[in-house]
């Protein structure tokens, strides 16, 4: 039976820790955990936890992450929001393959051009030339991202930087990053998964049970304090509409790719899969003993907070938080069609009507400059761009939505919406890439490489 909502407390996931300075090594493999009380889950986990360890990262301090897989299939591991070199990436056929997997780790697919099969483990090395934001590191395995992410491989990574030190933000027990994800369950509190790429889940897969750092609905007491909450959706493929009940603000401070230059207040946060939202919540708000629940106007309850007692606080969140980097000019303008194709028997997700095939890259921008990416879809689609970060330029023809500030990597383009985003194509040349990141459709094929050159 499902626990009652805000009986769990919310876990805090473990930080990684180096093995030398700018070292790590991570192991995935399966565990049993409890996440349904009274019943054992097996999962896949970074370090056998979901989720995975939080890796607090800083910009200028590179770090080489030793991922070695121990699982029964292989892996590809993406920094979500890094800068990274094209061999660092998680590109979806640079596979990690565990000790006595057979050399076809495709399930019977031939294998690709370019096929890259690292024996037990591989070395990921981030440069973090890049400023503080919200990451997340993933399973990016080729058609089989969706289930293996399902299964547990995701986690937190939380780069700082001078900028941000320098502001007055909670921190501390005050900073609570929440990964928030849907999972089905079955009886015996086994994840529930249909068989992979089911036509029958063409929209993506999605579960009735939420969970806040692996927890079912939990709970965490406050003080009546500002908090830092890092948002993150790491859904398969559920979006949300974030509030708080029984009503309050969130005051936007950071969005996928860095803090904000101003703060933003907001009612509701819409958040699709892969996105992030670094906001601000003022408890002192709420008298001492009430409850502060996060709803989503879909799915009902997500977490509460219960508001124990006062405290002092000395943070705040200053009417300017940091400088951006600046637009600049766009050199080229190219437009990336999201569409499912073919009929009932054989549909598919497609970009510009093709479905994916690695090493066939749909753009080529030059290293060092913007282009301006139009995105149109039949569906929901939150569109991801690897490396790039990109602004929000226009939303169905009008000016982008509040929620739409500050630099990104995904986006939510809506049905038979237009998006359009200006990217920045800075750091490293090589094969990058473009996709939906409702993971089934990912793994039904709607995604596509770009080559910096
Ligand atoms: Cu978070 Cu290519 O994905
Ligand atoms: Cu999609």
């Amino acid at each position: 039976p499902l626990p009652a909502p805000f009986t769990v407390p919310l876990p805090i996931p473990p930080l990684a820790r180096p093995v030398a300075p700018g070292r790590y090594e991570v192991t995935q493999r399966t565990a049993k955990v409890e996440i349904i009380p009274g019943t054992t889950t097996e999962i896949w986990g970074y370090d056998a936890t979901f989720p995975g360890p939080t890796f607090e990262l800083r910009r200028g301090d590179p770090t080489t992450i030793r991922v070695r897989n121990e699982l029964p299939e292989p892996t590809s591991t993406h920094l979500h929001g890094g800068v990274n070199p094209p061999g660092s990436d998680g590109y979806p056929t640079d596979l990690v393959v565990p000790r006595g997997h057979s050399a076809h780790p495709h399930g019977g697919h031939p294998s690709h051009p370019g096929m890259r099969l690292n024996p037990v483990a591989k070395d990921y090395h981030y440069p973090l030339d890049q400023r503080a934001a919200t990451l997340w590191y993933h399973d990016h395995r080729m058609d089989f991202t969706a289930p293996q992410v399902w299964r547990g491989l995701a986690g937190l990574a939380l780069v700082r930087d001078e900028e941000e030190d320098a502001l007055p933000l909670p921190r501390g027990e005050r900073e609570l990053p929440l990964l928030i994800c849907d999972r089905a369950f079955e009886e015996d509190g086994s994840f529930r998964y249909p068989r992979a790429h089911d036509p029958h889940y063409m929209a993506g897969v999605e579960g009735d049970v939420i969970l806040v750092n692996g927890a079912p609905w939990p709970v965490a007491e406050v003080s009546a304090t500002r908090h830092r909450l890092r948002l993150l959706n790491a859904s398969n493929a559920r979006r949300y509409r974030l509030r708080l009940a029984p009503g309050g603000r969130f005051t936007q401070i950071g969005s996928d790719a860095g803090l904000l230059a101003a703060p933003v207040a907001h009612e509701v946060i819409p958040i699709s899969p892969g996105e992030r939202y670094d906001v601000v919540v003022d408890f002192s708000a709420y008298p001492v003993g009430s409850a502060v629940t996060l709803t989503d106007e879909l799915a009902g309850d997500v977490m509460r907070f219960v508001v124990t007692r006062r405290a002092a606080d000395d943070s705040a969140v200053p009417a300017v938080l940091s400088r951006p980097p600046e637009r600049t000019r766009a050199v080229a303008m190219r437009a990336f069609d999201f569409r499912r194709t073919g009929d009932a028997g054989n549909a598919a997700w497609t970009i510009n009507g093709r479905p994916y095939r690695p090493g066939a890259p749909l753009a080529r921008p030059r290293l060092g400059t913007a282009e301006m990416w139009r995105l149109t879809s039949d569906f929901h689609h939150p569109v991801h761009l690897h490396l790039a970060h990109f602004q929000v330029l226009a939303r169905g023809g009008r000016p982008p939505s509040a929620t739409d500030a500050g630099w990104k990597d995904t986006v939510d383009v809506r049905p038979y919406e237009v998006v359009d985003v200006l990217a920045r194509f800075d750091g490293h040349r090589g094969r990058y890439m473009i996709h939906c990141h409702n993971l089934e459709h990912e793994d039904m094929a709607m995604m596509a490489d770009f080559d910096v050159v």
